[in-house]
């Protein structure tokens, strides 16, 4: 499992550093610039965080102040720590090679919004999906279908432009798109699935799957509601 294979890396790397007459120097240059790299790779995507949050942001404010409602609750952003990169880079199997881990790892940078409605959440994805600068790598609607765990949530990879001295850097950033109803549902089921690493035994499952079913439900009931807030967006319109 992982956290052998992240060991036995570990035993093989102190095994090159103890071995006769090994170049020390060499290798911890190699080490220092290794190190060097995954210092940037991460500056860089979050970069793409504060472009991909001050879009989201402008919206939100904008609809704050023009529109007597916004559709955006919340947002959060978070970078993916060094430690659960290599972490997932080792799980993935591959070359540990920086090209090659940005090319399967496609959650080093995250952002999260939280609406009221359903649809305002494929509203926001619109929005944002129509953005030239912004291009739509992949999307996964697990509301239209759920995960057979009851997981709801539209998920976009989308990428941007990070303008820098030198170059452009296009960053993908993973957002997660969600109801209140269904984020509440995830945070639970994360901190279940964590405690109990992803054995849970059968009445919580139970539970978590009647949860699921009672949020989609307030979803439903609530997007009906919706309806006397605002009229529907249209959200085909260019
Ligand atoms: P990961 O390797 O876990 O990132 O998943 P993936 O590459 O197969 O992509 P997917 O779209 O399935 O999931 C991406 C992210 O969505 C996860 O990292 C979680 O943040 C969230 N997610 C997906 N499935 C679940 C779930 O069953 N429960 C919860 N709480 N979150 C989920
Ligand atoms: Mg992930």
């Amino acid at each position: 499992d992982t956290s052998e294979r992240m060991r036995s890396l570990v035993r093989a790397q102190q095994e090159q550093l103890t071995r006769p007459g090994v170049d020390h120097e060499h290798l911890a240059a190699q080490m220092k610039q290794v190190h060097e790299e995954f210092v940037r790779l991460r500056m860089y995507y979050q970069f793409g965080i504060d472009e991909v949050q001050t879009k989201v942001n402008t919206l939100r404010q904008e609809f704050e102040q023009i529109h007597d409602y916004s559709p955006i609750e919340h947002v959060r952003s978070r970078l993916k720590s060094t430690e659960s990169l290599v972490e997932k880079a080792v799980r993935t199997g591959g070359d540990m090679t920086i090209p090659a881990i940005r090319e399967r790892v496609h959650d080093i940078a995250g952002v999260r919004i939280t609406c009221s409605f359903v649809s305002d959440v494929y509203w926001i994805a619109n929005m944002l999906s129509r953005q030239p600068d912004l291009e739509v790598l992949m999307t996964k609607d697990y509301i239209a279908a759920p995960k057979p765990n009851g997981y709801r949530s539209l998920h976009l990879i989308v990428q941007v432009p990070v303008f820098l001295s030198e170059h452009t850097e296009h960053v993908p950033v993973e957002l997660q798109l969600r109801t209140i109803a269904m984020d509440f549902w995830a945070s639970t089921e994360h901190k279940l699935s964590y405690k109990y690493r992803r054995n849970l035994p059968a009445h919580l499952r139970e539970e978590l799957d009647d949860a699921a079913q009672v949020a989609a439900d307030l979803d439903a009931r609530m997007e009906r509601m919706r309806s006397e807030i605002r009229p529907m967006p249209d959200v085909d319109d260019h």
